[in-house]
């Protein structure tokens, strides 16, 4: 149930504070899990998206790995119960300090993304007398077709292994006795909708894949990372993103050899719409030309998303059943990017009223920020109200 179903508690509460229906996650929990064991499929959930405590031992519990992006969050997924056997581990730039960290834990896979980083880890490996198992991270310059900023597969972009190296990549295995070739990794981008995105992957995998085997070399688990996305515009009518239609691609596409394993990384599609951010507004002012605002206290420091990709978030006033008027909303933060939205449609809003910025679970309080040294946003879940 939405932030709306417990108003009258939650005024009670600090504002700005993140809001988790934990129901909602569990269903969305279920949904994805069950729809990826449909085929076998493993799910990692992409801690970055949101690293808080109890969300993230919920996800664990259920029965998912976890994929991390530094050893802070390696930390984290060992902490919260992950078996170090299910954490996979990507990052352009792994310092030795977290490699020696990860090594030591004996994680699942570190995910590499460069032939440099690959000597590195061989290095370090070879003084902790271990051997890493790796999976190359291919850059397989598929479009995913959502912002620039969160655009990860195309060839001119920072992250993994260009095609135009794989070959090297391959000659260097040769030579580095501490690293184990165990699969590939691929991530094209997040928040994609469009599955002929996921189609393309799935062909480009194909072709990448079959070349590594040509060359002999055995790869027993195959990552397609992240990237599903969620319903923004309509977060009750789609509180749930499109898992089985997913899969069921996946499955169809991609070409799964016998004791290869399909591996995912999820952020966003598990854990978007069961966050809200919820805000008090503060005062009401107009621009010279007559524009609506309204200023609330949470702001980009909580919620950097509209500012950073002028991305969308379904705002509500949970408390006001006034005549709908249009508003600027804003936050308190002394930059003009931080606002919300321009020309939101809502009931008559004023001092005290209480906000919703919806579909906040993902990339929301784990990009939050003190900039302006504002505290950082509380937490509120629906079963401890
Ligand atoms: N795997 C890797 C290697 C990634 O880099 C990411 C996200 C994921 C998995 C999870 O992707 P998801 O399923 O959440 O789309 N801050 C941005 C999103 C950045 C995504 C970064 N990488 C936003 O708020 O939209």
């Amino acid at each position: 149930m939405s932030a709306r179903q417990y108003t009258e508690r939650l005024q009670l509460q600090q504002t700005p504070f993140y809001f988790y229906d934990m129901d909602l996650l569990r269903r969305t929990l279920e949904e994805a899990l069950r729809e990826s064991s449909r085929y076998g499929f493993k799910v990692h959930y992409a801690l970055k998206a949101n690293f808080d405590e109890r969300i993230v031992r919920e996800i664990i519990r259920t029965g998912c790995g976890i994929d991390c992006v530094s050893g802070n969050e390696v930390r984290m997924a060992i902490e919260c119960g992950c078996p170090a056997s299910e954490v996979v581990y990507a990052g352009v730039g792994k310092s030795d300090k977290e490699i020696r960290y990860a090594l030591q834990q004996d994680i699942f896979a570190f995910n590499v993304e460069s032939l440099h980083e690959l000597e590195i880890i061989n290095a370090l490996a070879g003084e902790a007398g271990r051997k890493a198992r790796i999976a190359l991270r291919i850059n397989p310059n598929v479009d995913p077709r959502t912002h620039r900023y969160i655009s990860t597969g195309q060839s001119e972009s920072k992250f993994g292994i260009s095609y135009t190296e794989v070959n090297a990549a391959i000659a260097s295995l040769a030579s580095l006795p501490n690293v184990e070739i165990v699969g590939l990794h691929f991530h094209v981008g997040s928040q994609i909708l469009d599955m002929s995105v996921f189609e393309n992957l799935c062909h480009r995998v194909n072709d990448i894949k079959s070349w590594f085997e040509e060359q002999g070399i055995r790869l027993r688990h195959i990552n397609l990372g992240g990237g599903l996305g969620v319903d923004y515009y309509h977060p009750d009518r789609h509180p749930v993103a499109d898992f089985a239609s997913y899969f069921a691609l996946v499955n169809r596409l991609l070409k799964v050899d016998a004791g290869q394993t399909v591996h995912f990384e999820l952020g966003r599609s598990l854990v978007a719409q069961c966050g809200e951010l919820i805000t008090r507004v503060l005062y009401n002012k107009q621009t010279a030309s007559g524009t609506r605002i309204a200023v609330v206290d949470g702001g980009m420091n909580d919620l950097m998303r509209p500012a950073l990709y002028q991305a969308y978030h379904k705002i509500e006033n949970l408390t006001s059943s006034g005549p709908v008027e249009s508003y600027m909303i804003v936050g308190p933060i002394c930059e003009s990017a931080d606002v919300f939205g321009r020309d939101v449609e809502l009931p008559a809003t004023g001092r005290g009223d209480l906000l919703s910025l919806r579909t906040a679970g993902a990339y929301g309080m784990s990009m939050a920020s003190r900039y302006n040294m504002q505290d950082l946003p509380g937490a509120v879940y629906s079963d401890r109200l």
